[in-house]
């Protein structure tokens, strides 16, 4: 680290401008350029100790990690305080709030004014994508919090590189302001985790600029995640003819040897993470099958010189849901999360150590919760109390994960051959089917349906329409978004397949009908192979299933009455299914492809 932080490590002097008109705008008693290096870091994470934000965790257990709790009122995205404030209306569509630009800066000035007071401002620069690559992003997050710095060196590459390839290229970068919103008077003493009651997100589409109060927490803090990777880089996608998507990669090896990419979107804590670093089933690994991990939550995916579709992670690191984490359920997390991970709102236990729900069988019998709360397992019987929050995440790096793909920092990304869509449904969605061309893909993807998770703020279990699984990301009106999907077509010499997995189909007695998990490799290898073309599938009015036949079941008993169960079509469900459809399509009527409608009258013919 620099003797003195305060010193500007850019010369890029748009850059130097908007440092000094942020600074008099939130006025940070100093400031500190960030240069990424371990010493910085270790620095800052020993100050957020003595500050009470991190407990080190026991070091012999848990090398290099910390646990931070959050108040308890930002524990996870809030979309209703997230705003796309295009110049009109418009173009941030009926599924994004919008309030007028003008009006919006007006109000963020006065929030930002002073804001910061008491803090320093720390000028964090981070490259979305390998540093360098041509697929990469770069951007500047003006932040006062540590908490969020020491995040995103795990998140995202920081520091001296990026400052480096600002100055080299005098490249535009993408601003983004973040404050907790909680500016200290002289000797007024900070709390573990200050944060302000009232919260704003906010996404200026033309202007590429991202403005963020009063919240410390994942998605509206980290603004290279949400905010920068998706809604403001699905506007740049759009004018530049590429596509910024809320999905994992993953690599298919096959026992030929031959590696299949496929990139799956799933709603937030909908399995994205897990079916990224899939460990196959013994028998299935044993014929040579195995996956690669290349990312977990984001893909940027643009046609190559040839017309196929490459994708990049562009994170560096993971922000996982902890709760459900396991050596039984997800061993490739377990091994990333060990070591130089921070952990936000996971239980602490008695020896320094984490625990969270389903981490072990059986609980520990003293820990102290989320809340910093005794914790025992009468308690929770008792009161209902959980140790962890069920949005407590795990910071981790990318490199730690044992399963991380040879290519997932290739500048130029990896080939796609396959594109799945999935959602938590507990009735009428299948395990899988495949849609039948790129156009019936787009539709399946748009209508895509699933019960709300406690990732974002509002109402768990209820099923919504999330598109994509973009809803609360995709930066302008989800009807032009569809367009796009569709016009990529013409650029493409070679469209991936398209399909549909549910791994969350539940029976009459509520249980899932689905192991899942590794289990999932069943459902990926059938994938694989149609896009592949060596796969047989029958036709449906929804689109091609596997066959009870088509699926590799060796080393497990799955009863054919069980996968029936799990396939089957139910005509009355899907009837009220594709009224869903259309009241999504009654939203967006004047922005949406005529392709979608036409698929949608040819489904209901079919049906
Ligand atoms: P975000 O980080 O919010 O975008 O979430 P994600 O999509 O990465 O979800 P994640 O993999 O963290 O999974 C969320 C929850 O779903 C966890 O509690 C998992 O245990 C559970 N889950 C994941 N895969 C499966 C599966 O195949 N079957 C079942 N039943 N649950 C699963
Ligand atoms: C999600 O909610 O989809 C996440 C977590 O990946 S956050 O970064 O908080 O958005
Ligand atoms: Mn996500």
């Amino acid at each position: 680290m620099s003797q003195n932080p305060s010193v500007p490590l850019s010369r890029n002097e748009h850059l130097l401008r908007w440092v000094d008109k942020m600074a008099a705008l939130c006025r940070p008693a100093a400031i500190h350029w960030v240069d990424g290096s371990a010493a910085e870091y270790e620095a800052l994470c020993a100050q957020l100790v003595a500050g009470g934000t991190f407990t080190r965790l026991n070091q012999e257990q848990w090398p290099g990690c910390y646990l931070a709790r959050s108040d308890p009122g930002d524990v996870a995205r809030v979309e209703d305080r997230t705003f796309i404030c295009s110049h009109a209306r418009e173009a941030a569509g009926p599924t994004n709030n919008w309030v007028n630009p003008y009006e919006m800066r007006r109000k963020l000035r006065e929030l930002f004014s002073g804001c910061m007071a008491g803090r320093t401002m720390y000028v964090l620069p981070f490259s979305m994508g390998p540093v360098g690559s041509p697929m990469a992003q770069i951007g500047v997050e003006l932040t006062d919090s540590p908490y969020v710095v020491v995040n995103m060196r795990i998140m995202a590459r920081i520091g001296l590189p990026v400052f480096q390839e600002i100055d080299k290229q005098d490249r535009r970068v993408v601003p983004c302001l973040h404050s907790v919103g909680a500016p200290l008077a002289a000797g007024q003493a900070d709390v573990p985790w200050p944060c302000n009651r009232e919260k704003y997100i906010v996404h200026f589409p033309e202007a590429r600029e991202i403005w963020s109060y009063g919240s410390g927490y994942g998605g509206n803090a980290l603004l290279g995640k949400k905010c920068f990777a998706l809604r403001i880089a699905s506007n740049m996608a759009r004018d530049e003819g590429w596509m910024a998507e809320h999905m994992l990669i993953l690599g298919v090896e096959d026992p030929r040897g031959e590696k299949t990419y496929v990139a799956a979107a799933f709603p937030s804590a909908c399995g994205k993470t897990n079916f990224a670093m899939l460990i196959p089933p013994k028998p299935l690994q044993e014929k040579g099958w195995k996956v690669w991990t290349v990312g977990d939550d984001i893909a940027w995916i643009r046609p190559d010189a040839r017309g196929r579709l490459r994708a990049i992670n562009p994170e560096a690191g993971f922000f996982g849901v902890a709760p459900g984490t396991s050596v039984r359920t997800n061993p490739n997390a377990m091994a990333a999360l060990a070591r130089n991970t921070l952990f936000t709102n996971v239980a602490l236990t008695p020896e320094g150590g984490v625990w969270w729900e389903e981490m072990t069988p059986q609980p520990p019998a003293r820990l102290t919760d989320w809340q910093g709360k005794e914790w025992t397992p009468e308690i929770a019987r008792a009161t209902g109390a959980r140790a962890a929050h069920p949005n407590a995440r795990f910071t981790a790096p990318a490199s730690q994960c044992p399963t991380i793909d040879p290519a997932w920092e290739d500048p130029e990304g990896v080939p796609l051959s396959a594109i799945v869509f999935g959602g938590r449904r507990a009735t009428t969605m299948p395990l899988v089917y495949q849609a039948f061309n790129w156009t019936s893909g787009v539709y399946l993807g748009a209508t895509m349906g699933s019960e709300m998770t406690t990732a974002a703020a509002g109402t768990v279990g209820r099923v919504r329409r999330d598109p994509m699984a973009m809803l609360p990301f995709c930066g302008y009106h989800m009807g032009d978004y569809f367009r796009h999907w569709i016009g990529m077509q013409k650029r493409l010499t070679e469209t991936p397949r398209i399909f549909h997995v549910n791994w969350f189909r539940k029976g009459a007695d509520g249980k899932f009908l689905w192991p899942g998990f590794g289990d999932n490799m069943r459902v990926l290898k059938w994938i694989v192979d149609r896009a592949r073309g060596r796969a047989l599938a029958r036709e449906t009015p929804i689109g091609w299933m596997p066959q009870y036949e088509d699926l590799d079941w060796t080393g497990m008993e799955f009863p054919r009455e069980q996968f029936e169960a799990l396939q089957h079509f139910d005509r009355a469900l899907w009837r009220q299914e594709v009224i869903g459809h259309e009241e999504l399509f009654l939203d967006l009527h004047a922005h949406l492809p005529k392709e979608m409608i036409y698929e949608r009258e040819l489904l209901i013919c079919r049906m």
